[in-house]
């Protein structure tokens, strides 16, 4: 009987030899040590053994279990420690790694030209007052002197939410809405914003783009007004020797009208691909603001003048940066976004 005591503790510590976790070890306990275990099963069958057997098997019995369950005491020791120290190497920071450069946003190109456009006109005293996207036809083209049917709307091709309701086609409304808030203050305002055109997207034209439309109303502006205004604006924006050409032009809101042309910030008036070999950059659409448009935002164009101008931020932004293609700006490639600082 007793040898069946020793095979049993030779097969227990080899099988505690061989457990390498805390959940083998539990089971290894459960087939030993248990309440129905081997060794405790072996140990309560002393009873069943003849009177004579019983004190030799009973003390190995004993001896057996004690043993065993020292063993388990020190598995479990070593196998909880070896738990804390796995669980250590997997919190563990490995300082010699390199570090992981934190991904910085920044400004958009426009929104960065339309603030260095704001820094420059809020200097010379204009507020800046913001307009709707969403226009009516009456503010988009009647009030600024284009009636129904006016041949000069199509100089806008306008997406339409409805007939009466279109996506602002430029940020001239936006002199409607000014007026109409201010009078019978003097205005000194620029508008800037998203306007819509319903185009073919190409390196020069985008279907969405912003403008800034400067708008002054005053007792006595005039055109010198307008001329210096800009003069001041391109120096500031692309340096001091910069030269301005006022070319006679058209819009049904202003009167007379001009296009701000710029001598070629890259030949400087030689003549280059940039300038298309004319020696000057277009960089804005201006005019005296035209009386039936002073009338409809409630100024009396007897007493009253003004002075309007609208131009395009992408086009501003292109010439600044020297980026030819309009469609990088809307199309969100990280690699041209992330060279504007
Ligand atoms: N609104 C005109 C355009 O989009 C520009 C402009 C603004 C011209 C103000 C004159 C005065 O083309």
């Amino acid at each position: 009987m007793t040898a069946d005591l020793h095979e049993l503790e030779q097969r227990a510590s080899a099988e505690l030899a061989q457990v390498s976790d805390l959940q083998a070890l539990e089971q290894w306990r459960l087939r030993y040590l248990g309440k129905k275990g081997e060794v405790t099963l072996a140990v309560r069958s002393v009873g069943q053994l003849p009177p004579a057997e019983r004190p030799a098997y009973g003390k190995l019995a004993n001896e057996v279990k004690g043993r065993l369950e020292a063993a388990y005491e020190a598995r479990l020791e070593v196998l909880k420690q070896e738990e804390v120290e796995r669980a250590l190497r997997a919190a563990a920071v490995d300082v010699t790694l390199p570090g992981r450069r934190p991904a910085v946003g920044r400004l958009h190109p426009s929104t960065q030209t339309l603030r260095e456009i704001y820094h420059i006109f809020t200097q010379m005293g204009f507020q800046i007052y913001r307009s709707r996207e969403v226009e009516t036809d009456e503010y988009n083209f009647e009030l600024l002197n284009m009636p129904p049917h006016h041949p000069a709307r199509d100089m806008w091709d306008t997406f339409y939410i409805n007939k009466d309701v279109v996506m602002r086609t430029h940020t001239s409304p936006g002199q409607i809405h000014v007026m109409r808030a201010y009078y019978p203050e003097p205005i000194r305002a620029i508008l800037p914003g998203k306007c819509y055109r319903y185009e073919q997207v190409t390196v020069r034209s985008e279907h969405m783009f912003h403008q800034v439309e400067g708008l002054a109303v005053g007792k006595h502006i005039t055109m010198a007004d307008l001329k210096g205004t800009m003069i001041h604006f391109a120096r500031q924006m692309f340096g001091p020797e910069r030269k301005l050409r006022f070319r006679c032009s058209h819009f049904p809101f202003t009167e007379p009208s001009v296009e701000v042309d710029m001598d070629c910030i890259l030949c400087g008036g030689k003549g280059c691909s940039l300038c298309k070999h004319t020696g000057w950059l277009e960089i804005a659409g201006a005019g005296m603001v035209h009386p039936v448009v002073l009338r409809n935002g409630g100024y009396d164009p007897n007493e009253w003048s003004g002075f309007a101008f609208g131009m395009g931020i992408e086009r501003i932004a292109m010439l600044k940066n020297h980026i030819e293609d309009i469609r990088y700006f809307f199309s969100n490639d990280l690699r041209f976004l992330g060279q504007f600082h």
